[in-house]
């Protein structure tokens, strides 16, 4: 599927290679076990959790493959949810709401070796085409990691939820709920319209 035609990289740790964005399948799910480790080794999560993610939701979920030796080097998940309900970390989400009216961007995650080079950004741009159905796109920032999301139009909601804030618990203490409507995209002068965006129906 996309991908492109693959990144040059001299990522953060000086590697020389090329990469691009594909589907994620479920074989790749021990590779991105192995990139979890390293990336959120304080925030684990079970194969059971992505291998369901990519069941439910596949085309809300990506790998970042090195054309050199097609190894993982990042991931992307991404799913529909009922709006300001994230999951808890590390738990099944059973289905997908029939209801859900809220894009929610689970992780991305990408090998220091890889990072510097846009390919986050590209992912974004990945993950709001397929977001675009639903009014608002919402995500737990971790690592201070807020104003990295901030540059796609993510904040946190001013009419903030206390239940919410339980749930950031899980994500450790420097979690951070945070918020875009997906009409912002029109604004940044991308061919959109409010009917193709859904826009107006219930964002915050
Ligand atoms: C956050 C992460 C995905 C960014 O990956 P990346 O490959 O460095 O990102 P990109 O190269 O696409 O960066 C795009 C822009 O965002 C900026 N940026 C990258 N990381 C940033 C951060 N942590 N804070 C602020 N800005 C950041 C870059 O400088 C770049 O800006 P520029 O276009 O002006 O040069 C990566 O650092 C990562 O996987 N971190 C660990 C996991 C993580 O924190 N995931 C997010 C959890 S919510």
């Amino acid at each position: 599927m996309e991908g492109g035609q693959g990144t040059k990289l001299d990522g953060k740790l000086g590697a020389k290679t090329e990469a691009s964005w594909r589907s994620l399948s479920l074989d790749d799910i021990p590779s991105l076990i192995s990139v979890a480790d390293e990336i959120h080794a304080d925030l684990p999560e079970d194969h059971e959790v992505f291998a369901e993610r990519v069941k439910l939701f596949p085309e809300g979920c990506f790998a970042l493959v090195d054309a050199k030796d097609d190894g993982l080097c990042g991931y992307a998940i991404s799913h529909p949810i009922r709006r300001r309900h994230p999951p808890i970390l590390n738990s099944l989400l059973g289905e997908i709401v029939p209801d859900a009216d809220q894009y929610y961007i689970h992780d991305l995650a990408i090998l220091p070796k890889a990072q510097g080079n846009g390919l986050a950004q590209e992912c974004v741009q990945k993950l709001f085409d397929v977001a675009k159905k639903f009014p608002t796109t919402s995500l737990v920032s971790v690592y201070g990691t807020s104003s990295f999301w901030s540059r796609f139009g993510f904040l946190p909601p001013q009419d903030f939820d206390h239940t919410l804030e339980k749930k950031l618990l899980h994500y450790g203490d420097d979690a951070t709920y945070l918020e875009r409507k997906n009409h912002e995209r029109q604004q940044l002068g991308e061919d959109r319209c409010d009917t193709e965006m859904g826009v107006g129906s219930g964002a915050s």
